[in-house]
């Protein structure tokens, strides 16, 4: 049965700007005019807002004035009015200190220009890491009929015969050089050699994460996430998107029917199905904070644990976006889920039906890239919430991307304050380390940093590196990139930087990581931790004034997604007074 809660014709928002008689209507329309656009098209029909995420400086996205314009031609053909929206695009690989700051800020400016302007319904044109989260919470705050479509990956990137993927060969090629393996005349011919063609990230990371993420979640037409940003395919998906958002807005489908607590159970399995980004879990618990859906950092593990991974891309596995797209993309890991009793098929999807019937006659083409469960990558491939004296509040852990014979662990602390403090000290030979010890970051979680930044990858000791070894047990308050792996602790909460117990860890402290018990424990007393706690001082003040200041006072703890705590809710999309 397809969605239908509303009759059409009927009156939309957008004709509380243009479409009457008086003074105020004349002035909203007559402007818009000089574009020359005909008097008729301000008739009712639907008004889709292409909210583009494009910016020079953005280059993953820096394909979407191209998408848009094939988006618009399908608003269009199913009669609506297209008018394309530059929004606030927090690119990944440029903005400082992380973009992980300003995701906020993006959501946050993107729903007030949601409810502020005349649209009816909107298409989310997205790719980059904070992209596509951001504008999925002013959606949802905003609860307008909107659509979700990707700019998609690039393609596979090569390097003397080896496929070179998106940040995780970066990681592993600056590894490689400390440890003496690649010379820098190598490592620059490489940097030519990784990012061939428009699009995202072509790993697993947190653009093909999010972008995952938006299909489970049923916000985006089905196959949407990995096809390549250059195949002929984005630009027919960009098309049906466009067409689709118009059906939506005269059926009033919206996030609130499609963002249930179903949907995101679906999205978190989906991410263990696909050895998704840790980053997911921060912004999938942002955006049901704007859905008002009761989501945990607990259901992320309960939900994940029995998910098997099956998507063999890097980092956790061998292959790129490219060649998931040709296996069959994420329908088939939809289809895998529904038949393991993993998915709820009733789940609403954008395009007005339930989940299951865009997924259940999805075939494989490639089972080496798409895996049979029996050859999973893990057979737990969720996100691990871990707990104890170190994390009240919880951290995690992706066993995807770590190193089995790290999961259970005790090891001496070695302890950096900060990232200066990482950066002044890991490359010295005289660093009291070595592989059986414990790296403690402190100071880079959401108000440390500040924004959390991805620096909990943080590299090995050259002189550990130099004798093999590839991972060391690692934990910080701070994100790693989606591109990254290792056996690293993320998202230690409450963050050093409030006070929390991973402010108070010494250097030679013993520290136990357990995994499958979840367990991250100090081993100290707990009189001699209470007595460290009572002593902390914060090492920064708070920034005195300007987003900054607004960001330190208002956001939230890695374990409720980082939101601003203002933000989180439904405001609705009431038509704003007129000033005129
Ligand atoms: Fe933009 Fe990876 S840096 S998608």
């Amino acid at each position: 049965m397809t969605f239908r809660k509303a009759d059409w014709p009927r009156k939309l928002r957008s004709q509380e700007w243009y479409g009457g008689t008086s003074r105020d209507n004349i002035y909203h329309r007559g402007w818009l005019k000089n574009q020359g656009y005909p008097h008729d098209l301000f008739d009712g029909r639907p008004v889709i807002g292409i909210l583009n995420t494009w910016s020079d400086l953005t280059p993953c996205n820096g394909h979407l004035r191209e998408l848009a314009e094939k988006v618009k031609a399908g608003v269009w053909e199913a009669g609506g009015f297209p008018l394309e929206v530059p929004v606030f695009s927090a690119s990944e690989n440029t903005f400082r200190p992380t973009a992980m700051m300003y995701r906020n800020l993006a959501a946050m400016a993107v729903e007030e220009v949601m409810r502020a302007q005349p649209i009816d319904g909107a298409v989310l044109l997205v790719g980059c890491d904070k992209t596509t989260p951001s504008l999925l919470m002013a959606a949802a705050s905003t609860d307008l009929p909107s659509i979700v479509v990707t700019g998609g990956p690039m393609l596979n990137g090569w390097f003397r015969g080896e496929r070179v993927g998106s940040g995780t060969a970066l990681w592993q090629m600056s590894e490689d050089i400390k440890a003496g393996r690649m010379t820098s005349a190598d490592f620059l011919e490489a940097e030519q050699a990784m990012s061939r063609s428009s699009g995202t990230c072509n790993t697993m990371g947190t653009a093909s994460t999010m972008a995952s993420m938006a299909e489970a979640l049923g916000m985006a037409l089905s196959g949407n996430a990995a096809i390549p940003g250059v195949d002929a395919r984005r630009r027919v998906m960009a098309q049906l998107t466009g067409r689709r958002i118009v059906q939506m807005v005269k059926d009033d489908l919206r996030p609130s029917d499609i963002l249930t607590r179903a949907a995101f159970e679906n999205a978190v399995r989906t991410n263990g199905a696909i050895g998704g980004s840790t980053n997911a879990v921060i912004h999938l618990l942002a955006l049901a904070g704007r859905c008002e859906v009761d989501l945990t950092l607990d259901d992320w593990d309960r939900l994940g644990r029995d998910v098997p991974t099956i998507v063999n891309l890097m980092p956790s596995g061998k292959y790129l976006m490219e060649e998931f797209f040709y296996a069959g993309g994420l329908p088939v890991v939809l289809k895998r889920l529904g038949e393991a009793g993993m998915l709820n098929r009733d789940a609403l999807t954008v395009s007005g039906g339930p989940i299951w019937d865009e997924v259940k006659d999805a075939v494989n083409w490639n089972e080496d890239v798409i895996l049979p469960a029996e050859k999973a990558l893990t057979s737990s491939g969720g996100i691990a919430v871990l707990r104890g004296n170190l994390a009240p509040n919880g951290a995690v852990l992706k066993p995807s991307a770590a190193s089995p014979h790290l999961m259970k662990h005790r090891g001496r602390a070695v302890v950096f304050e900060d990232i200066d403090d990482y950066k002044a000290q890991i490359n010295c030979d005289d660093l009291d380390i070595d592989e059986d010890c414990v790296m403690v970051l402190k100071n880079c979680g959401p108000k440390g940093y500040p924004g959390m930044s991805e620096v909990g990858n943080m590299g090995l000791p050259p002189k550990v590196l130099r004798k093999g070894v590839t991972d060391m047990v690692r934990i910080s308050d701070a994100r790693m990139s989606g591109t990254a792996y290792g056996t690293v602790v993320l998202h230690t909460s409450p963050e050093a930087a409030v006070g929390g117990p991973l402010a108070v860890v010494r250097t030679g402290d013993m520290i136990e990581l357990d995994v499958p018990a979840r367990r991250l424990h100090l081993d100290i007393s707990d009189t001699d931790l209470a007595e460290r706690l009572a002593a902390w001082r914060p090492v920064t003040d708070a920034p005195a004034s300007g987003y900054a200041r607004l960001f330190h006072e208002h956001v939230e703890g890695a374990e409720t997604g980082a939101d601003f705590d203002f933000l989180k809710g439904r405001r609705g999309h009431e038509v704003p007074r007129d000033s005129h």
